[in-house]
């Protein structure tokens, strides 16, 4: 039976034997696991271990900001890098998703490298990897396997000759939120969402641009704080918004429009593998899309995607 308080008393300690006096980079994300495999780091080795929280341009709006100083509270030695311009920069011109996604990945990799070397002496790397992220690396499923190396640094270790310390391995993601939970991790990290590493950039279908990433943040942030205030939030899954490659007619006063269309996403799983399109309640769809076309400039159509998984996969790229 697992009890995480025994789970994260024996993993600190055995941190604390297996890396004395070394120093370990660790690349945070905000989400879930990286967070709880940081603070279970932090208490074994406290400021020898470095978080590094990239802002990919690709983040929910003021998602970086507001995760870099929830890092800055809990007392964890985190630097933000912003390389946002460097991302979009790589993204020009691209609209096939994998090469989205390997542009994505190689520019973390660079910039994550490039951070690494700042730090004298580094000599682990840690990880958020869980066990289901194990089985996957292992048994190739299709798309998510091969996509998910990439966000997850693979290759990362050999070029920058780091050993690999994975405090969250053995774990199941219920149980890496129960560890999170008796180490005091705020439940907003907790209660989180996943999202994926590339994440608006396979959101924004087509090429992806520094004001298609600000139409989509205000979308998706309409969205998902409309499932916060309904109390909606915690019985989905997964949410988020899709910018789509078309434009479609409108009218807005007597003026015709020829505008941009988003769809919203939300699905129920248990582990992302298959998932279901959420019954959100009409009034709430009906309340959020008013309220994206009345807010955001450049979208005059909103519409649901009511697939499951399969054959539909949870992002549209
Ligand atoms: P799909 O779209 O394959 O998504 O049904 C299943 C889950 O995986 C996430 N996802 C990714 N996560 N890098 C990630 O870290 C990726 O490239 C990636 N693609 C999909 C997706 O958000 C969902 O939770």
């Amino acid at each position: 039976d697992f009890t995480p308080a025994a789970f994260a008393e024996d993993t600190i300690k055995a941190l604390k034997e297996k890396l004395g006096n070394d120093k370990v980079v660790l690349a945070l994300s905000g989400g879930v696991d990286s967070t709880v495999a940081a603070v279970l780091l932090h208490r074994a080795i406290g400021e020898n271990l470095h978080g590094i929280f990239v802002d990919n341009g690709l983040l929910r709006k003021g998602e970086f900001e507001e995760v870099l100083e929830t890092y800055h509270k809990m007392g964890l030695n985190v630097t933000g890098v912003d390389s946002k311009e460097r991302f979009y920069h790589k993204l020009k011109d691209k609209t096939d998703p994998e090469d989205k996604r390997k542009a994505i990945g190689y520019t973390f990799i660079e910039v994550f490298d490039e951070e690494a070397k700042r730090i004298q002496d580094v000599k682990w790397l840690g990880q958020g990897t869980i066990y289901p992220d194990v089985i996957e690396s292992v048994s190739v499923k299709g798309p998510s396997a091969t996509i998910k190396s990439h966000h997850n640094v693979g290759g990362l270790p050999e070029k920058m000759n780091l050993k690999i310390v994975e405090p969250l391995r053995d774990l199941f993601k219920d149980e890496v939120r129960r560890v999170g939970t008796e180490l005091g991790i705020d439940a907003l990290i907790l209660n989180r969402h996943p999202f994926p590493g590339p994440g608006l950039g396979i959101r924004i279908l087509g090429e992806v641009s520094a004001e298609r990433v600000s139409i989509l943040q205000e979308v998706d942030a309409i969205f998902i704080n409309g499932l916060k205030e309904t109390g909606l939030y915690d019985d989905v899954w997964q949410a988020g918004s899709m910018l789509l490659p078309v434009n479609s007619v409108g009218v807005m006063g007597d003026e015709r429009t020829y505008e941009n269309v988003v769809a919203l996403r939300a699905v129920t799983s248990l582990d992302g593998m298959t998932a279901d399109w959420c019954h959100l309640p009409y009034d709430f769809l009906a309340d959020i899309s008013n309220k994206i076309i009345n807010n955001v400039r450049g979208v005059n159509r909103v519409v649901y995607d009511i697939s499951s998984k399969p054959p539909a996969t949870i992002e549209w790229e």
